[in-house]
């Protein structure tokens, strides 16, 4: 079924945006840190045209549902909720927005980390910026789009994924200062590629724990008398509080560390050490790996050609990243997902084939 089956009438209007997976600077931009993400090459597609009958419709091609929204004081549930979101949004910022019907069709993997809800929300607030002519650049897009998350999806998230669905592309990385909102985009390290395997470990009370890990962050930083913990660049500071806010703490401020030593240009070698001890420090300081992650990380770490890996996204389940030598990823994601299936998971190959570019 198509717009034009589903709705009787052609769309006015199409956007797309993508999934991201984020290379290094994890459970930092809530704490104003750094962040290195790319798109991927899955994307999400929005087709919008007007409601004649004054309700919004939104239909999805991938659950192939049509949630119709009869009533504005009922906020939906599932991937209408994201859509609602970014209409309710757009309203609080000032704008009329007419009823409307909508299309979405994702190849973004679900729940894997990838952030699919960014990319239907970015996907979402630019198809409506092109149907009604709104006067609202890519960053106010992804600041939106932050909004709706939080208070319609009920995520306490920081700004990493909504600026790298709307500002992203798949061929380099992006370096986001997720306070002052400066970025710029960085070749991936020499001779490298990056391979994502989903571990088919659904993220289990992700939300309540990502908000739980938010607020002993705040915590930490309240009783650090800072902003936020992006303020302290020395782990050693971070010693003199509770467990487990020390743990916590520390956590943020080796990774902000990690992203600012890869800003100055290094090796793809040092690269992947940084995101190994990124999923050290997320397994033991941040404590939001599971054993399927674990151990996914850890044939990936031993494979002959992988400089590194670790855990993408929030954790909890989902999705692991690696930075690999150029060429080789395809035989290293076959032969990584033989073995971590082989160890009784159901795990999942999501991009043997980045096209990046690299520095020289
Ligand atoms: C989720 C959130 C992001 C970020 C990551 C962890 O993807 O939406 O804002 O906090 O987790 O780095």
């Amino acid at each position: 079924m198509d717009f034009q089956q589903i709705f009787g009438k052609a769309a006015k209007t199409k956007a797309i945006a993508p999934g991201r997976v984020n290379l290094l600077g994890e459970h930092t931009d809530y704490n104003d840190g750094f962040v290195l993400p790319t798109a991927i090459p899955q994307q999400t597609t929005v087709q919008l045209g007007l409601s004649d009958d004054g309700q919004h419709h939104f239909y999805s091609e991938n659950l192939q549902e049509c949630v119709s929204i009869l009533d504005i004081y009922h906020t939906p549930s599932g991937f209408a909720s994201y859509i609602f979101g970014c209409i309710e949004v757009l309203k609080t910022a000032g704008y009329t927005i007419p009823a409307l019907n909508m299309y979405v069709q994702s190849s973004v993997p679900m729940g894997a980390g990838l952030s699919s809800s960014a990319a239907l929300e970015v996907a979402t607030l630019r198809a409506i910026r092109q149907l009604l002519n709104l006067p609202i650049d890519d960053v106010e897009i992804a600041q939106l789009a932050q909004q709706a998350e939080i208070h319609y999806a009920g995520v306490q998230c920081g700004i990493m994924d909504q600026m790298a669905a709307s500002l992203a592309d798949t061929q380099h990385i992006l370096f986001l200062d997720t306070r002052t909102l400066e970025r710029h985009v960085l070749p991936f390290p020499s001779k490298s590629t990056v391979v994502v395997i989903d571990s088919g470990v659904p993220r289990t009370l992700a939300t309540s724990r990502y908000n739980h890990r938010r607020s002993e962050c705040q915590e930490a930083a309240r009783l650090l008398g800072v902003k936020a913990l992006r303020d302290i660049t020395d782990t050693k500071v971070t010693e003199t509080l509770p467990e487990p806010l020390n743990y916590r703490a520390r956590h943020v401020v080796s990774e902000n560390n990690r992203v600012l030593e890869v800003l100055q240009g290094v090796t793809p070698e040092r690269f992947g050490k940084l995101m190994n001890a990124s999923h050290a420090s997320l397994r033991d300081d941040y404590e939001v790996s599971v054993p399927a992650l674990d151990t996914l990380v850890e044939i990936l770490q031993q494979t002959s050609g992988v400089f590194g890996a670790r855990l993408t996204g929030a954790g909890f389940g989902g999705a692991c990243v690696a930075l690999v030598v150029l060429g080789e990823e395809q035989a290293i994601a076959t032969q990584v997902l033989k073995q971590y299936n082989n160890a009784g998971y159901t795990g999942q190959i999501l991009v043997p084939d980045f096209e990046v570019n690299n520095a020289a």
